[in-house]
């Protein structure tokens, strides 16, 4: 007898899930068939408020009509062209409209498929920039702890959530972390940006000391840290890591996954929070999570180290098969055309208060230990069951699923980045619902 599966449209059992309970989710299956705009549409019809922005990258809202006509329109025309060597006239159009908006000195872009493929691009951009820059011994790179960069064996090496490193072994050689920015007892319910804690960032100054800064190639961290439950960096910690790179030789990257394109009311973190990394990690709302891709912004200096040697070689070894793929940049064109013609990329900074207000009002809500904002980002954090971590979170991530709400779970941090389409009714409906959800997970 063979063990191959009946192909059955209801059957749930070959698809494994990517972190996912999956024998939880197959005995309660939540299934999305539709979106528009702010809500999804159950397989059973029921209509859910996204609160969370799918996963922090529908930042337009779903169903949206120009990126829906460029897709297709594209299909019909130019499905695929080869990445390597080849090009095709939408790749350079959309390079050009994203170094147009990125901060001031970043003029190329590296395409990739996702966050994860950027980082790990972004780290390799790194070591070949001091490589061949004379500087080859520069090889340890540093992140910080509870960051996370995706999922690739580079990204997880930087990245500080042990649940998503315990399993894979070594990892990278020569990789360090800094120490985390959450610092509850002085900052829980802050309001935006945290006052105590930046100076947690000279840290980096002994992990310098440590391994002597010339054989560090750089340094990554998220602006805001996002999956590990949203850590809102303190008042002048990304300054300071940007003076200590500077004075070190080191490359600062920020990973602008989920920061890039509007959640905090500028283009890019990097523009709210007035820092200016030398590489620029970028996924997600790029094409409003409609077709995968990434990019990675990179400074004209490091750029143009690579441009040496015989015109005829490739300058630096690295892409994927679908580095600038015609569909993607289609994508992507209409996602920047739309958040053009609506001011998304500014919106949430309109939005912001109204959205910190009514977050805040839970504060009274039981088990609510800290709630933090910034952007159209906000968190609240639980506290956990007494020795069953994760447990209460996952209960409010369901009970607000069957409630009409989707919100982002991690461990017992509720997390919220919602479509920056969102009006004022909406985040009182989210709110309303969340209210409920914590009343009932008591
Ligand atoms: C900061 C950051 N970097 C990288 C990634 C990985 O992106 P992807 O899932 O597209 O590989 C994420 C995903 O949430 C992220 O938040």
């Amino acid at each position: 007898m063979s063990d191959r599966l009946e192909p059955a449209p209801n059957d749930l059992r070959a698809f494994w899930m990517p972190f996912t309970a999956n024998r939880q989710f197959k005995k309660q299956p939540r299934m999305f068939a539709a979106a528009k705009d702010m809500h999804y549409t159950t397989t059973e019809g029921r209509k859910v408020l996204d609160g969370t922005s799918g996963l922090w990258c529908c930042n337009a809202g779903h169903g949206r009509p120009l990126i829906t006509e460029a897709i297709q329109k594209q299909a019909a025309e130019l499905d695929y062209a080869p990445a390597f060597q080849i090009g095709h006239p939408k790749a350079f159009e959309l390079a050009n409209r994203l170094v147009d908006l990125a901060p001031d000195g970043m003029d190329h872009v590296f395409f990739t498929n996702s966050g994860s493929e950027s980082v790990d691009t972004a780290l390799k951009i790194a070591l070949t920039y001091h490589r061949v820059n004379g500087q080859g011994e520069r090889t340890r790179l540093i992140g910080r702890e509870r960051g996370y960069h995706g999922v690739n064996f580079g990204g997880i090496s930087v990245g500080g959530i042990s649940g998503n490193r315990k399993m894979f072994g070594s990892m990278l050689n020569g990789v360090d972390h800094m120490p985390h920015t959450h610092f509850p007892e002085q900052n829980a319910f802050t309001r935006g940006v945290p006052e105590h804690g930046g100076d947690i960032a000279d840290e980096l100054e002994k992990i310098c000391a440590l391994h002597d800064p010339s054989t560090i190639a750089a340094v990554i961290v998220e602006p805001v840290a996002g999956s590990t439950g949203v850590l809102i960096p303190p008042t002048g910690y990304l300054q300071r890591l940007r003076k200590i790179c500077d004075k070190h030789g080191i490359i600062l990257i920020f990973d602008e996954v989920i920061t890039g394109f509007g959640r905090l009311g500028e283009n890019f973190g990097a523009d709210y929070f007035g820092v200016t990394p030398d590489l620029m990690t970028t996924a997600k709302g790029l094409t409003n999570g409609v077709i995968p891709m990434g990019a990675v912004f990179v400074k004209k200096e490091i750029h143009d180290a690579f441009m040496n040697g015989p015109e005829h070689l490739i300058e630096f070894f690295h892409g994927y098969t679908y580095s600038g793929n015609p569909m993607a940049c289609a994508a992507a064109l209409g996602t920047l055309d739309t958040y053009a013609e609506e001011g998304l990329l500014t919106r949430a900074a309109d939005m912001a208060s109204y959205w910190e207000d009514a977050l805040h009002d839970l504060k009274d809500c039981p088990n609510v230990i800290d709630i933090r904002n910034v952007g159209l980002i906000g968190a609240i954090e639980l506290s956990p069951v007494e020795g069953e971590p994760a447990k209460r979170g996952f209960e409010a991530f369901v009970k607000a699923f069957d409630m009409g709400c989707l919100i982002r779970i991690t461990a017992d941090t509720i997390a919220l980045s919602p479509p920056l389409i969102i009006e004022k009714n909406h985040i009182d409906e989210l709110m309303g619902c969340l209210r409920k959800v914590l009343n009932e997970v008591a």
